[in-house]
């Protein structure tokens, strides 16, 4: 096996090198997902926004490229847009903002991303729901569509624009709301083994649970692993902001989940609990969320317990490197093979994704060293 410290910075220096090519042909867009060697860009509502700028942040902040910072500065303001749209706006704000606004904040002190994260943040809050404690998903998006009553469980990587915004601002109104939509993930989304619910529906009225839904997993009561990871690094930056630790004890039931439901090459397939006539393909994209979650659990415990996570993320990391990288090929613009955006819709079932290649580059930047991460 490769010595880590030799590998990682060769999996930088790949990185570098394919963001620096592929950033001359996106520019200003919002990739999703790279179909045949070419990234489809979304509309700037669509959650995904935040990965692209987001991973240029990334590589500015130790490239100092000049070039990279002006695309993402230039999403940034695109997003603007989508900020006037109330109907289009949902609860993935946390996802888009903090990777741009709170990212070009934290980098470069700019006053006004500042001042855009956090009227974002309060739009993130009104979405707050006070009888049932948590913070609604989606919009109406669709003839039909009633989701008022749904929370899901990515919502724990949105809760960091909250915490963030009670800090800058010294107003604990936007921590109390992230502390209750927490509580409430651990009250009805994490199963007694780990597990995690994708969709849970409750009355928007009484606020009392009504049911689990699948959402994107293969079943209310299977488990999706995009969720879980979703789930780890969330309950884990719910634990460093508030030091309550029944969001670290839940961020390492999952984790322990999570870990022993690996494969041999510690990528996970899109669904842990699969019946045997479903095709497990693998999702990278859940690997590489969860090994930046792992990385900053493992700081967070004794040490015995931090080498488990530390190795676990350096092996999922690892893998993905060596057997999910598109190094090989110049023409694929996605960094990462092999994800599964959305299983049950039979959409993006073997592809790179955004969110794959942003937080495998973050995983990759935390392991050479850069520990800030935006979202702390
Ligand atoms: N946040 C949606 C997903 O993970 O696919």
């Amino acid at each position: 096996m490769v010595k880590t410290e030799v590998w990682v910075e060769e999996a930088w220096q790949n990185i570098i090198q394919k963001i620096n090519n592929t950033s001359r042909i996106i520019g200003a867009q919002f990739p999703h997902v790279s179909v045949e060697g070419k990234y489809e860009c979304a509309e700037p509502h669509w959650w995904t926004a935040g990965f692209w700028p987001g991973q240029l942040w990334l590589i500015y902040r130790d490239t100092q490229d000049e070039s990279l910072k002006t695309i993402a500065e230039a999403c940034e303001r695109k997003l603007d847009q989508v900020i006037m749209d109330y109907t289009r706006l949902d609860h993935d704000m946390g996802f888009m903002w903090t990777l741009t606004s709170v990212a070009r904040y934290k980098l470069l002190g700019a006053e006004d991303a500042k001042r855009r994260a956090l009227l974002v943040a309060n739009l993130l809050m009104g979405r707050y729901n006070a009888n049932g404690h948590f913070i609604r998903a989606w919009n109406p998006w669709f003839e039909g569509d009633e989701n008022t009553g749904y929370a899901i469980i990515d919502s724990a990587m949105n809760l960091p624009l909250l915490f963030w915004a009670s800090r800058e601002t010294d107003d604990p109104r936007f921590r109390s709301v992230a502390i209750r939509h927490a509580n409430t993930i651990l009250d009805h989304f994490i199963e007694a083994d780990g597990a995690v619910h994708h969709i849970v529906h409750f009355d928007p009225e009484t606020g009392e649970k009504v049911e689990s839904l699948r959402g994107q997993g293969y079943a209310p009561h299977s488990a999706w692993s995009r969720g879980t990871a979703w789930a780890i690094y969330g309950l884990t930056l719910c634990y460093t902001y508030t030091q309550e630790m029944k969001y670290l004890q839940a961020a390492k039931r999952v984790a322990h989940f999570f870990l022993s439901h690996l494969p041999d090459d510690f990528v996970p397939p899109w669904d842990f609990r699969l019946p045997a006539d479903v095709t497990p393909y693998r999702d990278s994209s859940a690997g590489a969320i969860a090994a930046p979650g792992l990385l900053l659990l493992a700081e967070q415990v004794s040490s015995i317990e931090a080498h488990i996570y530390q190795r676990a993320a350096e092996n999922i990391l690892q893998s993905l490197y060596v057997n999910y990288g598109a190094w090989d090929d110049p023409q694929e613009e996605g960094l990462i093979r092999h994800g599964t955006s959305h299983y049950p819709q039979q959409k993006h079932l073997d592809n790179p994704l955004i969110y794959g290649d942003y937080f495998f580059v973050e995983g990759i930047a935390r392991l050479k060293g850069d520990q800030d991460v935006f979202w702390s």
